[in-house]
């Protein structure tokens, strides 16, 4: 995929559909989703605006719009504000009379999980160390409460030897189920508030920004604003062979004075999503 993504295209998906549902902004995500799957050959039928567009304002139940949508698509990446949204739209996609049934990815739901995101960012570690990532200190900074990239991400590397750390003011700490499937398996966990004070001993500064779509309010959220800033000065503190990642969109977590380090691998990220993405789908269509 690396290779096709450099400038060809592949005929996996001839005769395909892939419908995106996003009910929430997106840049990335979507036409990641879109983009490969036009690389692998196939057509996509694009629901950018779900929320403000789609039947869903005229009160159709997701479990309807999956079962819709499953006789137009092959495949549908869906975006949705609440935790579990994906799993009903799967459920009515799952319905389709067909000799196969639909096949649905979750593109984030809520502050639960955005799964190929996490994919993509443990693809970025696998590559930039060589395959290795047993004995790792993985760090995750920022709202860890609200922020379904981290769940994500634990829920992939905790599969590895990796210790974790995590970075946030203590109302916005990592939900202690998530905490609780780290200790199931035997991983370990240090929580601080202070990022200067471990920054040097990380071997992965995963920065994400404060979600502050799920606040009761701006004000609320305006609370936390600038909280942890990765600029230059805090960098000088990081491992030289350290490697920083950030799912993107950034506020204010990462100063543009970074992005020249050679350790910023988060727009590297955004290419190695690409590919991510054509492999996965083309997995999960049987190719
Ligand atoms: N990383 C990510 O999910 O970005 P978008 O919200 O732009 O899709």
């Amino acid at each position: 995929m690396e290779k096709v993504v450099g400038g060809g295209f592949l005929k996996l998906m001839d005769g395909k559909i892939l419908a995106t549902l996003f009910y929430e902004p997106s840049t990335r995500t979507r036409m990641s989703f879109e983009s490969a799957f036009l690389r692998l050959g196939g057509k996509v039928v694009s629901g950018a605006d779900m929320a403000g567009a789609s039947s869903a304002r005229k009160g159709e139940s997701l479990y309807d719009t999956g079962r819709v949508v499953s006789e137009f698509a092959d495949l549908i990446v869906v975006r949705h504000p609440e935790v579990g949204s994906v799993a009903e739209v799967a459920k009515g996609a799952r319905e389709r009379v067909a000799s196969r049934a639909c096949v649905v990815i979750n593109a984030g739901d809520g502050v639960g999980d955005h799964p190929t995101q996490a994919l993509l960012d443990v693809y970025t570690i696998w590559k930039e160390r060589g395959g290795k990532l047993d004995g790792l200190i993985v760090g995750m900074i920022g709202d860890l409460k609200n922020g379904r990239v981290p769940h994500s991400q634990c829920e992939l590397l905790k599969h590895w030897d990796i210790e974790f750390v995590f970075v946030s003011p203590k109302a916005l700490a990592m939900p202690w189920n998530v905490k609780d499937d780290l200790t199931a398996v035997g991983r370990k966990f240090f929580e601080t508030e202070d990022l200067g004070s471990v920054v040097g001993g990380l071997d992965v500064i995963c920065a994400t920004r404060i979600q502050a779509e799920r606040f009761k309010s701006a004000k609320e959220a305006g609370k936390y604003k600038g909280i942890y800033v990765i600029n230059a000065l805090m960098m000088k503190k990081a491992k030289k062979s350290a490697l920083l990642l950030h799912p993107l969109p950034r506020v204010d977590e990462i100063t543009v004075d970074v992005d020249r380090d050679p350790r910023a691998k988060y727009f590297d990220q955004v290419r190695n999503g690409l590919c991510l993405r054509m492999a996965l789908m083309a997995e999960v269509m049987g190719k």
